[in-house]
Parts: structure tokens; C-alpha cells; sequence
């Protein structure tokens, strides 16, 4: 019996995930790491899996240009607003990601970013680059976290891993917000309150929560009015949950204190982008999950998603 047939959307993704898928199926790999959606298009038609990297929005169109072939889809991440699952999933396609493997690694991003906003180590970098370090008692402070009040947005598994990270440095008490409270949050002792509560108490703000209808542009002018002065604002969940120019004015009117960003809409961010000349803002280009390990396993991980559901077994991680 011939393999089935899936199309890979580029060649760099890490070997694991493809020894594993080659064992079971026939792979088409596109070459290079730039295929753009139309080259993707061109070749998907006929193929029974589609593994692939990158937001790749994967709508009716692309569902209707691949046809009838299309058994399985597996992202190779653990956000999945690129896809469009309940269509995916009406078609009788089923559907994949990667969850779980990436917690450690976004929850380390998450602290480092919180830390290095808190303790303005972007701008201590550069102001010792040009030659402007003074030894005075009252240069470059930052916040505690020690004793200070954390609020996440979105107390997921990746919300509560980053939460645990902080434990140890003292942190005198956690807020979340969400649909409803979690049992979870018992884990930690942190206490439910409205978005408007956990905005105007917290020193931290972290926003952990997936990209939805009620997540987009979540947080605008009014929110970040909201935040306290010497709030620091953290996002590792998705750019367009916050409103970019809102952010910026935030930042540049010392609405809060700072920012530390993996997500930020648009991305990549232009290298001219305004925020990317503040002092008060750390960010890193989605780097959240780019570790060799949780790479390699999200790569593994989603091609399970796929010989799982060609073989008729259920998926590791299933949408
Ligand atoms: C994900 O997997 O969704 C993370 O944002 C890393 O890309």
C-alpha cells in the first residue's frame, strides 16, 4: 500500500518531526523557509496531511484548493488562531497542535521579560553603550516584585507555569482573570476579580491568553488608563490582543512604567516601528517556544498529530 502523502510548508523544521513523519508517509517538503501562500496552495492539492510552521491561515479557501484529500492538519505551534478550526472540523478534517511541550519554555520568556522591563536592562544596556552611566543613588530604579501584585490574563496552563516561576521571588499576591475561576489557581493562592480590578491593583500585568473575538484589542487606551503608573506590562500570548498604538502612547506618556513584549501586532515589527525607540519597552520577536528542545518535541509532537490521525488513532493534541 502506498504512503500517505503530506506537504511540508519548508525544510528548516527540526529533523526529528520529519524522520518520524517519513517513516509512515511520503513527504512533500517545499524548499527553503519562505513559501508563500501561494506556493503552498499550488502544491496541496492531492495531499493527505498538511504539517506546517508559521501562521499559515488555513481558511474555506485554502480547505477548498486542497480538496477532498485533506485527512489531517497539524500546526506546529500551540496557538491556532491562523486556523480556521470549526470549518476544518466540518469538513470532517481533523485538526492538531502542539500544547503543553512549549509551557517551560514561554513561562522562561515571560520571567525574563517581566524582569528585564522591571529592572530596565534595555536601558541600562544602552545608556552604558553611549558612555552615560552615573553612579547616583536615584539612577535607574525599577520595581520590586517582591511583595508586589501580579495580575494575569488568561491563567491557562502557560499563565500558571509562568506564576509558579515567580513564587519564589516573593510575589505578595496573584490576580487572574478569565471566563471563570480555576481550580488550578488554588496551586498558587490566586484570587478571581474582574479585568477592571486586576488592571487597576496589579504591578504586573501578564497577558498569557490565546488570541479570540473577546481577546482582540483587549487591551486599548482605556485599559492601559486603567494600569497604575509604575504598572509593568507583559504579553506572551498573542500581539493582537493589544491595541500597538495604545502601547505606545502607554509607554510614551508614562502611562506605566514599561513593557516586555514576545507578541506584538504587527509581526515582525517594522524595524522603524516608534516603539522600537523607547527606552521603557524589551522585546524579543516571538521567541517564546524557540528553545532546541521544545522546538525539537513541538516538531515531534505535531507530526504524532498526523500518522495518529491517518492511522485512525486519536490525535496527541487534537483541536
Ligand atoms: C505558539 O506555539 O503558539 C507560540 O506562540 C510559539 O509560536
Amino acid at each position: 500500500m502506498s504512503k500517505p502523502k503530506v506537504l511540508v510548508n519548508r525544510d528548516d523544521i527540526p529533523t526529528a518531526g520529519l524522520d518520524l513523519l517519513r517513516t509512515k508517509c511520503k513527504l512533500t517538503i517545499l524548499p527553503g523557509s519562505n513559501s508563500t501562500r501561494e506556493e503552498i496552495l499550488r502544491a496541496i492539492p492531492g495531499h493527505d496531511g498538511f504539517y506546517f510552521f508559521g501562521h499559515v491561515n488555513v481558511n474555506t479557501d485554502f480547505l477548498d484548493i486542497a480538496g477532498p484529500s485533506l485527512k489531517v492538519i497539524s500546526t506546529i505551534s500551540a496557538g491556532f488562531d491562523h486556523l480556521d478550526v470549526p470549518e476544518i472540523k466540518r469538513r470532517g478534517i481533523k485538526v492538531g497542535h502542539t500544547p503543553i511541550v512549549l509551557n517551560a519554555a514561554v513561562a522562561e520568556i515571560a520571567v525574563m521579560l517581566l524582569l528585564n522591563a522591571a529592572r530596565r536592562a534595555h536601558e541600562s544596556r544602552s545608556l552604558l553603550e553611549r558612555g552615560k552611566v552615573e553612579a547616583k543613588p536615584q539612577w535607574l530604579l525599577g520595581q520590586d516584585i517582591r511583595g508586589s501584585t501580579v495580575g494575569i490574563v488568561g491563567l491557562g496552563m502557560i499563565g500558571l507555569a509562568i506564576a509558579n516561576r515567580l513564587v519564589p521571588f516573593e510575589v505578595g499576591r496573584f490576580l487572574y482573570t478569565g471566563h471563570a475561576p480555576k481550580k488550578s489557581a488554588d496551586e498558587i493562592g490566586a484570587e478571581f476579580v474582574s479585568l477592571d480590578d486586576l488592571l487597576e491593583l496589579s504591578d504586573f500585568v501578564i497577558v498569557a491568553t490565546p488570541l479570540t473575538i473577546e481577546t482582540h484589542g483587549l487591551f486599548d487606551d482605556a485599559a492601559f488608563d486603567k494600569m497604575k503608573k509604575t504598572a509593568v506590562f507583559i504579553n506572551i500570548g498573542r500581539g493582537a490582543v493589544v491595541k500597538t498604538d495604545a502601547l505606545l502612547r502607554a509607554l510614551k506618556e508614562k502611562k506605566i512604567f514599561a513593557a516586555g513584549l514576545d507578541v506584538v501586532d504587527p509581526e515582525p515589527l517594522p524595524k522603524d516601528h516608534e516603539l522600537l525607540t523607547l527606552p521603557n519597552l524589551e522585546i524579543v520577536p516571538h521567541i517564546g517556544s524557540a528553545t532546541i528542545k521544545t522546538r525539537r518535541d513541538m516538531a515531534i509532537v505535531a507530526a504524532q498529530n498526523i500518522t495518529n490521525a491517518l492511522e485512525g488513532k486519536p490525535l496527541v493534541y487534537p483541536l
